[in-house]
Parts: C-alpha cells; sequence; structure tokens
C-alpha cells in the first residue's frame, strides 16, 4: 500500500499542465527496461570506453593551474568566457554564419529544447514534430499544454511534401498553422534517417511562407561514417527563422551537461535573459580547456571509428539472422536503426520474452504522440559492445521467430 504523503490533498496547486499530466511516466522510466543478462540495445548511451577520463582529469587540472579559484567562482573565468568562440569556429566550419552572439549555453540540448519552448510557446499553440520523434522531446513540449501533430517520415527524414499539403489545407480550413517545428534531421532518434538537403531548402521556404519557427536538434551530426554532410538547417537560414540546438553529451560525455543554442542575436537576448543564473561555469571552462590544442576534434574522429565499427556489426547481423519480413534503416551515422518487425509482432508485447531471450529495445511506440510504431523498434549501436551487439541481435531474431513462428513459412 501507498505510503500517505505529506503533500496529499495539494495536487490543485499545481500548474494547470502539471495536472494535466501528473500521471504520466517520469522522463527515463524507460532506463528500467533492462536485465544484467540482456543486451542493452535500448540504451542510447555512449559506450564507457569512449569517455575522455584521463584528458578531463589532465584538462582539470591544468584549469586550476591556470585559473585558481576562479575557476570555481560564479562566471568563472577566461576558460569558460572562451566556450563560445568554440562553438563559433565549429559551427563556421559546418558552414553557418556564427558569432558569439548568436550562441546561448545551455546544460545540454534538452535544456536547450526547452529554453526555446519557454521563449515561444504559449499553452494551445500548435507545434509539430516528425512522427515518430525523440521522447525527451515529446517530454518537454507536453509540459507547456501545446497542441503536437506528427509529420510523417520516409526514408530521407521528414516528408516536406506532406507537409506542404498539410499546412496548405490547414490555413484552407482556417486551422491552427504551427508556431515551431522541430527536427531531427541528422541521424534522426529514432529512426537513423538524414534529411535530404533538398528538403532542408523545402522546409525554410515553408517556414517563411507560413510563418512558422524550426527548431534544428543536431546531436549526431559530427558522427558521420558514410557520406557527405547535407549543410546544417541553420547554414541555409537566410531569415532567422532556424533555432539549431547541439550538445557535447556525444561528442564528450552526457555528464558534462552542456549544450548550446545558435539562433538570431535578438532571440540569444531573451534566451539570456530567460534562461539566466543557471550556467555550470566550471563545466564550461574545463570543455574549453579540454579542446584546446585539436583534442576535441580527434576525439570526434576516434568516437566515429567506434560506433562506425558496432554500425557495422549490428547492421551485418541483421542481416544474417533477422526473419523474412523484417526490415530496417541503415544510418550513415547517429545512433540508431529502427526496426520493422514483420506483420503480426507487437513490438511493445514482445518486449518481456525478447530480454528473457537476452536482448532489450526500446517499442517504437514509446517515439509517437499519438499511435504509431506498434511494429517497429528503436535498435541502439552506440552502448555495447560489437559482440554484445551480434548477441543482441541473435536474441531478437529468436523472439521474432517466437513470436510469428509462421514466417519462414511464409515468404
Ligand atoms: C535528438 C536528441 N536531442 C537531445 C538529446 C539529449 O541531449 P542532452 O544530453 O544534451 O540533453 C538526445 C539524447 O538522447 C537526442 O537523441
Amino acid at each position: 500500500m501507498r505510503e500517505p504523503d505529506q503533500s496529499d490533498g495539494l495536487d490543485h496547486l499545481f500548474t494547470e499542465t502539471v495536472q494535466e499530466t501528473m500521471d504520466s511516466s517520469v522522463y527515463g522510466a524507460w532506463r528500467g527496461i533492462r536485465d544484467p543478462e540482456a543486451v542493452p540495445l535500448s540504451f542510447g548511451f555512449p559506450y564507457p570506453d569512449s569517455f575522455p577520463n584521463g584528458e578531463l582529469v589532465s584538462a582539470a587540472k591544468s584549469l586550476f593551474d591556470a585559473e585558481g579559484d576562479c575557476a570555481l567562482q560564479y562566471g568563472g573565468g577566461e576558460y569558460a568566457d572562451a566556450l563560445p568562440e568554440v562553438i563559433v569556429d565549429r559551427a563556421r566550419d559546418r558552414g553557418i554564419d556564427c558569432t558569439t552572439e548568436k550562441i546561448h549555453l545551455t546544460n545540454g540540448a534538452t535544456n536547450a529544447i526547452d529554453t526555446v519552448c519557454q521563449t515561444f510557446l504559449d499553452q494551445g499553440d500548435t507545434v509539430f514534430v516528425e512522427s515518430p520523434t525523440f521522447m525527451g522531446a515529446l517530454r518537454l513540449l507536453r509540459n507547456y499544454g501545446v497542441d503536437i501533430e506528427g509529420v510523417d517520415m520516409d526514408e530521407s527524414g521528414l516528408d516536406v511534401e506532406a507537409l506542404a499539403d498539410d499546412l496548405a489545407a490547414r490555413e484552407a480550413a482556417g486551422e491552427p498553422l504551427p508556431k515551431l517545428l522541430y527536427t531531427i534531421p541528422n541521424f534522426h532518434n529514432p529512426t537513423g534517417v538524414t534529411l535530404s538537403a533538398e528538403r532542408r531548402e523545402r522546409l525554410l521556404e515553408l517556414a517563411v511562407r507560413y510563418d512558422f519557427l524550426v527548431l534544428e536538434d543536431d546531436p549526431y551530426g559530427q558522427l558521420r561514417y558514410d557520406g557527405a554532410e547535407p549543410p546544417p538547417i541553420k547554414a541555409l537560414d537566410e531569415t532567422g527563422r532556424a533555432i539549431r540546438v547541439n550538445t557535447f553529451s556525444k561528442t564528450i560525455a552526457p555528464g558534462v551537461r552542456t549544450g548550446w543554442i545558435i539562433a538570431a542575436p535578438s532571440f540569444v537576448k531573451q534566451f539570456d535573459r530567460i534562461n539566466a543564473g543557471g550556467e555550470p561555469s566550471f563545466t564550461r571552462g574545463l570543455i574549453a580547456r579540454y579542446a584546446e590544442d585539436g583534442r576535441l576534434d580527434r576525439a570526434v574522429g576516434e568516437l566515429s571509428a567506434g560506433y562506425r565499427e558496432r554500425r557495422d556489426r549490428m547492421l551485418e547481423s541483421l542481416d544474417e539472422r533477422m526473419p523474412p519480413g523484417t526490415t530496417w534503416s541503415e544510418p550513415d551515422g547517429g545512433f540508431f536503426v529502427w526496426v520493422e518487425f514483420p506483420e503480426g509482432v507487437d513490438a511493445e508485447g514482445m518486449l518481456h520474452d525478447a530480454i528473457d531471450e537476452g536482448v532489450a529495445y526500446l517499442p517504437g511506440s514509446f517515439f509517437y504522440h499519438e499511435e504509431g510504431g506498434t511494429r517497429n523498434a528503436r535498435l541502439s549501436f552506440s552502448h555495447a559492445s560489437p559482440a554484445e551487439i551480434d548477441e543482441g541481435i541473435a536474441a531478437l531474431a529468436a523472439a521474432v521467430r517466437a513470436e510469428a513462428p509462421t514466417i519462414e513459412a511464409g515468404d
């Protein structure tokens, strides 16, 4: 039985949106979908050996040597001040017209998305997201009491022509148009697909035509294992409607909790005003010190090699082991492969049996605002070792065969 809580009877004091969403699960509850015996293809975490522990220890030591107590004071010292320049240089390398006035530092990409929501969204606004999309973004958007509408995707990312049709139909019917569209253009979470360059251009045209903002979330863009990079949406933006968020979570470590927004200076001014006071200045100094002498670029190269090996192993293993009727995306980078199981397989229903077979994954339905993804799963190749990935896929294939034993006889 539940212990009485001192706050029982005080729920009416929560905001309306908290009252409406308070019974939904806490973000991260899916981390409990695991078993020490099962290969965790559910975790979209970096693999533990990828963390630069030793380099961060020496960066911290030299930060203290250079700045003494200042490194830990409010605001930090010169290295903390230098981090925006580090970000500007890297953004320019990717074709973005960037200056420090266009940078707002945050405590990771999640906090960056939240800052954008806080600045632009009123209750009842309409927000478009890819369908499926990152669970963390859905969770944040729900906090703002907005209407969330999904836009379909295909193997080239967000279906911008379906979006164009939807916008035209809404306009004709006098229905609400979006204030903001959230997209993960590179190695999308959960599908792994990348938005084509032409679609990026078209998306910006639609944003101008229908007067909405494009929120580009790009945590995986630098982790590319094949092919050429399409320009960031922000690099194509000539009207200031694109807002780009990014993070060091995937290129250094999630625990540094440091990300940033690149946007028009007038937007950045509001982000700075609204979100003042929470800066982890020590971590900023640490990252700026760590990034000196090309260390961050070297790390990205090494990480890409580690992830490429894992991605290749997952794709080979899927090819060898999955029963007919199963399909999957073939990402050029990032962390994720999106699988579609044969007809008759319910990914959520199969999960416990799959864990008993020896693998955990995230059911596709977790990534939809409404219905969808019942036959899909997100598999992460980022955390497990290549040998474990192979074991995990063998267990997944066994679970699918047990769930739908007639498959082999089919095609
Ligand atoms: C698309 C996307 N955005 C944001 C994040 C979270 O980034 P951060 O750790 O910087 O909050 C993730 C990580 O899982 C992600 O996949």
